[in-house]
């Protein structure tokens, strides 16, 4: 059967893009906590549904060239794009059908990771159905399907600025046309507020997350037709008419109540009710308005992991910075570091503390969870051999500041250099992204805005064949004259480096 178009998307274009928590490595390090025995990803079979352009799966495929990626999208247009870009890379692993969801062939195949973003809650309910039939479907046994979704109650607070842009763009015959006119009219609503009232407040942080989006993307993301927020607790029954069972948040720091006060912590605990329970009273505590879930096979036995052999194979990166340099290890001297979103992590612990400094002293490169664990001894001077207490200790302290969003836990390496080599290399894909946007893709899977020109032109010219001289030379040619010096070259590729954008 041909597939219907979606008329939106064949109008007007999605940009999409790299979404760091729907990577296999990540969703395979979130499940391996949970005790989950998930397909390597180096040789992973990989489904996204609903992928527009394939701006999510294309930078998986170009990172994992022995893993298999196949994409599904309704609209026209954007397969177009995004075979024109796999194209262009000369990509074998990465394949784009247009295709309903709703009318899948049986025989598709089984797949290690399914991914849905952006589709949930941005479909009619036989669509949303059909995304669970297919997770049902095509999982492998130990397979983990994402899916994310508009959470209420935040959702409610989306829909009132919604229902304020759509009743603006009524009043025009071609509102496409005039998505400015709707972001003017908030901006005017918001501004008529006292300051600091609860409305007011309210306004202005929707303003804050659409003024941000170029203005297209708010007819996909705000005044779609369909469009709908959800009790996270009904997520997970829908998941479970479908057989499947809530494994974690892709971003489990999205559920932490870690930034509670103690007293709120033991509250939430003493509701009962059990975990979905517990993660539903706490959507209510901080207003969630969006989700990242992680679903497998109903019967799988989550045994979240409490020990550091159960974390074999883990692996631990983090950017954050001692604020002081070398960092006091000496136990119970609390030392602050720093993440570079401005958050600070307080630790008094020795082992802690070294590993920590140990990562930001190897990033962008990760470690692995047993070698950081006995180097981190070793550098704060714990005597004799590891207890088993201590073992533990050290893998909830992963763990818990995996799930704080201080340390990212990896399965997987991807091929980063941590220095800048004589003729340094970026990825094909970035350097064909440089020419079209600020918006890069690094080999981490995250998207990196390099909004200085020195550095874009540094990138563009990243194949191999150019030297430090040769850069500053072309770079110099392009910008103007004498506003390139060598060093500039220097920190625009050390900067590169630490973005996770040059390839070792
Ligand atoms: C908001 S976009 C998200 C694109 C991409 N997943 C991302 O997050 O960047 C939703 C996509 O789902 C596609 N879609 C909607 N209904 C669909 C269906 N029934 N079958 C396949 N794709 C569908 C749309 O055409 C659109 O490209």
């Amino acid at each position: 059967m041909t597939a219907r178009s979606s008329p939106l998307h064949e109008r007007i274009h999605y940009p999409g893009g790299a979404w760091e928590h729907s990577h296999p490595d990540r969703i395979a390090a979130n499940a391996r906590l949970y005790g989950l025995n998930p397909a390597p990803v180096e040789r992973c079979r990989v489904l996204e549904l609903g992928c527009g352009a394939g701006g999510n799966l294309i930078p998986m495929a170009c990172g994992l060239p022995d893993a298999r990626f196949l994409g599904i999208e309704l609209a026209t247009r954007p397969v177009a794009i995004g075979r024109g870009l796999a194209a262009a890379l000369g990509l074998s692993n990465f394949e784009l059908q247009q295709r309903d969801v709703l009318d899948l062939p049986a025989d598709l195949g089984e797949f290690d990771y399914i991914i849905a973003h952006g589709v949930y809650s941005w479909v009619p309910a036989p669509v949303r159905d059909a995304l669970m039939s297919v997770f049902a479907r095509h999982l492998a046994p130990q397979g983990i399907a994402y899916l994310n979704f508009n959470a209420l109650p935040g959702g409610h607070l989306r829909r009132l600025v919604r229902d304020m842009m759509k009743f603006r763009l009524a009043v025009f015959d071609d509102p496409e046309a005039h998505g400015e006119d709707a972001v003017r009219f908030l901006r005017l609503v918001t501004g008529a507020q006292p300051e600091g009232s609860p409305y007011r407040r309210i306004l202005e942080e929707e303003l804050g997350r659409i003024g941000h989006n170029p203005v297209g993307v708010l007819f996909h993301d705000d005044l779609v037709p369909h469009h709908q927020a959800f009790h996270f607790r009904r997520v997970v029954e829908h998941a479970a008419e479908h057989g499947l069972q809530y494994l974690c948040e892709a971003r489990p720091a999205d559920v932490h109540p870690g930034r509670y006060p103690g007293p709120i912590r033991a509250a939430l605990h003493r509701f009962g009710g059990g975990r979905i329970a517990r993660e539903q009273c706490f959507d209510f505590l901080v207003c969630q308005m969006y989700r990242c879930s992680l679903f497998c096979r109903e019967g799988i036995a989550l045994a979240p992991v409490g020990d550091l052999d159960g974390m074999r194979g883990l692996r631990a990166a983090s950017p954050v910075r001692p604020a002081t340099a070398p960092a006091d290890l000496t136990d119970g001297i609390a030392v602050t570091f720093h993440a570079p979103d401005g958050a600070d992590l307080h630790l008094d612990d020795s082992a802690a503390k070294a590993a920590l400094e140990i990562l930001a002293e190897r990033w962008p490169a990760s470690v692995g969870a047993e070698m950081l664990f006995r180097d981190a001894r070793k550098r704060s001077g714990r005597p004799g051999g590891p207890t088993r207490l201590e073992r533990r200790e050290f893998a909830g302290f992963l763990a818990t500041n995996h799930a704080t969003g201080f340390v990212d836990l990896h399965t997987w390496e991807p091929p980063l250099a941590t220095a800048v080599s004589d003729r340094p290399v970026a990825s094909a894909l970035s350097r064909i992204e440089i020419e079209r946007t600020a918006r890069i893709t690094s080999l981490r899977h995250r998207q990196v805005e390099i909004d200085d020109p020195i550095a874009a032109a540094v990138l563009a010219r990243l194949d191999g064949t150019r030297d430090l001289a040769a850069l500053h030379e072309d770079v110099s040619r392009e910008l103007p004259a004498g506003s390139v010096a060598r060093r500039h070259i220097e920190a625009a590729l050390a900067g590169l480096a630490h973005h996770c954008l040059l390839e070792g």
